[in-house]
């Protein structure tokens, strides 16, 4: 149950899309303090003593499992790692049973990551605890996107009119949902480029800028985000070949050496070198790749701190 001194409307967050820019402002905000935390030498605070939150990881993440847990000590939350692996998923038991049975537990907080969109939603209905995607299927990464915002912001100093081009595999991403549908409620211009097969039809009504050349998203880019291809999810490779991908569409620093100064470049990982982006990219005076990882910590704080204590007070 929601209060009026709630935070944060809802008790969960399913995505960047229900969230109003007030709300993504909070968010952000809060984050920095959380950032200050985190460059303190006792780097705990006692926010969430008491609750317990579970992260339900049932798919592979190396960023998003670890900086929770990490976000989750820092605020002194007692925290329970599950994954399909070694469960009894393994023996065919449901999604829905599986969180009913950890539900029995009493987690205050459930972070989930799924291949099926609409995981976090189906627990978000059944489940009094607050539900936190961690990705679901193509459909959405929220604290990706926030996380990507904060560094933006940081770096650029705001979201409102700075050009922001996106470019890969457009279509089957949920980080570029996630990012387009927060970009543009902050205001910002945001292009998105990669091959035909790559983009979905329609996506200009994103409110987006479609180009077909890595060189034409270069141009005028205050930001450059780089995604991978999402194998996993293409069943098949729907381009000619990783080479060619690499000549038409890798980010290196020849191409770069045409942007604006300035210019940052962004990735959400895991990285495939030497496809989306050049070595000397990612690891260059242009990469803020690992400032993400870093700032992922302290958005998740503030997410869990801003649907942890709203709960609190709705209970
Ligand atoms: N960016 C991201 O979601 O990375 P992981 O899959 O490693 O969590």
């Amino acid at each position: 149950m929601r209060t009026a001194s709630s935070a944060l409307r809802s008790k969960d967050l399913l995505g960047i899309e229900p969230l109003s820019p007030e709300e993504i402002t909070l968010i952000l905000d809060t984050a920095e303090g959380f950032k200050e935390v985190s460059e303190r030498p006792v780097k705990k605070v006692p926010a969430l003593r008491g609750q317990l939150v579970i992260n339900l990881f049932m798919e592979a993440s190396t960023r998003t499992r670890v900086s929770f847990e990490i976000a989750e000590k820092r605020l002194s939350a007692d925290t329970l790692n599950f994954s399909a692996s070694g469960s009894s998923v393994e023996k065919g038991e449901t999604l829905i049973d599986t969180a009913e049975n950890l539900m029995a537990m009493h987690p205050d907080m459930i972070v989930i990551r799924h291949k099926h969109p609409g995981s976090p939603k189906m627990l978000a209905d059944r489940l009094p605890a607050s539900v936190i995607n961690a990705g679901d299927g193509a459909h959405e990464h929220p604290t990706q996107a926030l996380l990507d915002a904060f560094t933006i912001r940081e770096r650029v100093g705001r979201l409102q009119g700075t050009n922001i081009s996106i470019v890969g595999d457009i279509a089957h991403s949920r980080v570029v949902r996630s990012n387009i549908h927060l970009l543009t409620k902050m205001k910002a211009n945001v292009t998105v480029a990669g091959p035909p097969t790559l983009l979905p039809m329609d996506i200009e009504k994103m409110g987006v800028r479609v180009v077909h050349s890595l060189d034409k998203a270069i141009e005028g880019a205050d930001v450059i985000m780089m995604l991978r291809i999402q194998l996993e999810r293409q069943g098949k490779l729907t381009i000619p070949s990783l080479r060619e991908y690499y000549n038409t569409f890798g980010l290196t620093p020849e191409r770069l050496r045409r942007g604006k100064e300035g210019l940052i470049v962004m990735h959400p990982g895991p990285m495939n070198r030497g496809v989306e982006i050049a070595s000397d990219v990612a690891d260059g005076p242009w990469s803020v790749i690992l400032e993400q990882v870093t700032n992922g910590v302290a958005v998740r704080m503030a997410v869990l701190y801003l649907l942890g204590g709203a709960h609190m007070e709705g209970a």
